[in-house]
């Protein structure tokens, strides 16, 4: 709490600086009725005050104000002349209220005001003609509050307004009558209500509408889609809602759609015509349903198309002609659904290609990457084959992407072993993030390591950057040697307890010996190299990686025994 002395001070500094703006914060009625010099004001902002009521005529004396707030003040009652004189206001805001009810507050209309905020109020109804006194508003904010009903003619008189927001709330259904008259209305937000039906004729007279968000609500229809005024419409968003069927042609009037999201619905069918007449669209989002099937010819028409998000469905395969005419394509995201195969033609058209998203399928090939087309640039292509099937892959024709992840696959142990000591450029993930903790340093370590397969059994490799380990202990640790260059032995980590189920102990040894022996015979040959050409630089230059296997307990009593 500001004490009122310090608030007071405040006020007097400022007026005599002749500043027009004002902030006011945890005040009471007595500060504001105290504010002096209020023709200078152009600007008040009250918020966090006690003001549950307003008189009539209580701004009568700030009738220079263009800008007024207040908000977090408990308002719940304000007098039916209470905003009188206001006449040179622009923005009003009375968020984050009580205010259950709404009146004209003035008995002249409020005739440049362009910007009403009532959001997070407890408002319950409009009635009929609610906002006539407003006649200049562009801006209308009444979201969250508590609105079910909306009586005809609402909105009348309002026919600048552009941008409605009546999103969280509890409204049913949207009415032929409820936005009539809003010829210029060009973003209309109702999403988060319980709308389960909207009436054809709901956005007839609504021509210049581009945005319309109806997410978060119970739809299971777009018959209202088909409707005139929603011709002109750029983003639709019907995500988390109920829709089951597109039907054919159902999309054939909104001919200027660029961003369609239907995420979150109940659709298990993409029909071929269900989509076409989307001649614009830039960007389609179908993920989280419940697609299993997908006509070769359902994105035929959006030759436009940017951007597809089918992730989190329940394809198994992809109908190889299927983006055959989505030449323009840059981001396809396939992720999360149960995919075996892909042919070598299905990308071959896309010549801009920039992502390719096909992590958490089973894919157990990955040749389809041979097939994309000629012209792409796949110096600019992230590629993501995480969590498939896949045992081998071809690195050779691969390496030149800008990035490929290939973690957490079921790689052939012999074969990724063979390719992980082979130098692999940073742009190629194998690893997948473990968590250890090391007996050494008590600390939790995060490291990576790669998992593999070998006939039967299941195994896992972790690379150690040697380079990122201490090399020196201190104190009363009980756990082994320092570092020795001209002997190397393994950085003293001791049995991580490693929270993972898939890791093999028995086999552990053997692979930890191979690496060993692979890792110091290639240390060895280096040093003897470097020593030779240049003695001096040896020192603090091995940024090997090592691939090794994590059991050193046994391993480093016996060294520390002999
Ligand atoms: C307003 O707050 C001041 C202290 O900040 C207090 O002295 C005064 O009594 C309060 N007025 C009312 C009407 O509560
Ligand atoms: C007013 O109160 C709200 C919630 O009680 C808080 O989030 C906000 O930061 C406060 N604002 C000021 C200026 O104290
Ligand atoms: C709003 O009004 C209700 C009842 O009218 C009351 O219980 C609640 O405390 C009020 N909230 C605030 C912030 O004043
Ligand atoms: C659609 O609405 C959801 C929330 O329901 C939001 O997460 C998503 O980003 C919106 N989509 C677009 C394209 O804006
Ligand atoms: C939509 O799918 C969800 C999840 O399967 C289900 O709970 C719900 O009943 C379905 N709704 C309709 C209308 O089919
Ligand atoms: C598609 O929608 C889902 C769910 O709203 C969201 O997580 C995802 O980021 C969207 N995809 C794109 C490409 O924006
Ligand atoms: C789509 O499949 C049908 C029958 O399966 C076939 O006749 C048609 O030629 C295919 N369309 C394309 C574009 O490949
Ligand atoms: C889209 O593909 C179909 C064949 O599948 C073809 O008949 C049609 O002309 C193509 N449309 C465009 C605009 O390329
Ligand atoms: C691997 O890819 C390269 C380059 O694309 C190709 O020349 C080679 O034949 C491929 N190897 C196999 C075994 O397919
Ligand atoms: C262990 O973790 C603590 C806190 O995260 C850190 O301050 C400390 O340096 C770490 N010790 C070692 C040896 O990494
Ligand atoms: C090996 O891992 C795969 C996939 O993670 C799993 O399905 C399989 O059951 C595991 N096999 C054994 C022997 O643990």
């Amino acid at each position: 709490m500001y004490p009122l002395p310090l608030s007071l001070l405040l006020l007097i500094l400022s007026f005599s600086f002749r500043v027009s703006s004002l902030q006011l914060s945890k005040c009471n009625k007595t500060e504001v009725t105290l504010i002096r010099d209020t023709e200078l004001l152009t600007s008040l902002t009250l918020s966090n005050c006690s003001l549950s009521h307003l008189e009539n005529a209580f701004f009568v004396r700030f009738d220079h104000l263009l800008h007024l707030e207040l908000q977090h003040s408990g308002l719940s009652a304000l007098d039916v002349f209470s905003l009188n004189g206001l006449t040179r206001l622009q923005y009003l805001s009375l968020s984050h209220n009580n205010l259950s009810t709404l009146r004209s507050w003035s008995s002249e209309p409020l005739g440049a005001l362009t910007n009403l905020d009532l959001s997070h109020n407890r408002l319950s109804k409009l009635s009929a003609r609610s906002f006539e006194p407003y006649p200049q508003l562009q801006q209308l904010d009444l979201r969250n509050n508590q609105i079910n009903e909306i009586e005809e003619d609402s909105f009348y008189g309002l026919p600048h307004l552009k941008h409605l927001h009546l999103n969280g709330n509890q409204l049913q259904h949207l009415d032929g009558s409820f936005f009539r008259g809003l010829h210029r209305l060009s973003s209309l937000s109702v999403q988060h209500n319980l709308i389960d039906s909207i009436e054809m004729e709901s956005f007839e007279s609504n021509t210049h509408l581009r945005s319309l968000r109806l997410d978060q609500n119970l739809l299971s229809s777009l018959q209202f889609l088909s409707q005139r005024g929603l011709a002109r419409l750029v983003h639709l968003n019907l995500s988390n809602n109920r829709v089951q069927k597109l039907e054919p042609l159902q999309f054939s009037k909104n001919f200027e759609l660029q961003d369609l999201d239907l995420s979150f619905n109940n659709l298990t069918k993409l029909n071929k015509e269900a989509l076409s007449g989307l001649d614009s669209l830039e960007r389609l989002n179908i993920s989280h349903n419940f697609v299993d099937t997908v006509d070769n010819e359902s994105l035929n028409s959006l030759v436009t198309l940017l951007q597809i998000d089918v992730s989190f469905n329940r394809l198994i395969t992809i109908p190889k002609s299927l983006f055959e005419n989505n030449t323009q394509l840059e981001e396809i995201i396939l992720a999360n659904n149960q995919i075996g195969k892909l042919s070598p033609q299905t990308f071959h058209k896309q010549n801009h290609l920039r992502y390719l998203k096909l992590s958490g399928n089973a894919l157990g090939e990955a040749d389809f990457l041979q097939g994309l087309s000629p012209s792409l640039n796949s110096i600019s292509l992230y590629v993501d084959l995480s969590t498939n099937r896949l045992k081998s892959v071809n690195l050779s024709s691969l390496l030149h992407f800008r990035y490929l992840n290939l973690a957490n696959n079921n790689w052939n142990c012999a074969w990724l072993v063979a390719n992980l000591v082979r130098k692999l450029p940073a742009s190629v993930n194998f690893a997948r993030p473990w968590t250890v903790i090391n007996d050494w340093s008590k600390n939790i370590t995060n490291i990576e390591g790669v998992d593999c397969s070998e006939g039967e059994r299941n195994r896992s490799i972790i690379l150690l950057d040697v380079s990122t380990l201490p090399h020196q202990k201190t104190g009363n640790c009980e756990c082994g040697q320092t570092y020795d260059q001209s002997n190397p032995s393994p950085p003293p980590l001791t049995w991580p307890k490693i929270p993972t189920d898939r890791f093999d102990s028995r086999s552990v040894i053997i692979w930890m010996l191979v690496a060993i022996a692979i890792a110091f015979a290639g240390l060895r040959w280096l040093r003897r190299f470097v020593d030779r050409n240049e003695k001096s630089k040896l020192g603090n230059k091995l940024n090997n990686v090592y691939i090794s296997k994590v059991q050193w307990q046994p391993v480093r009593n016996d060294l520390e025994r002999s």
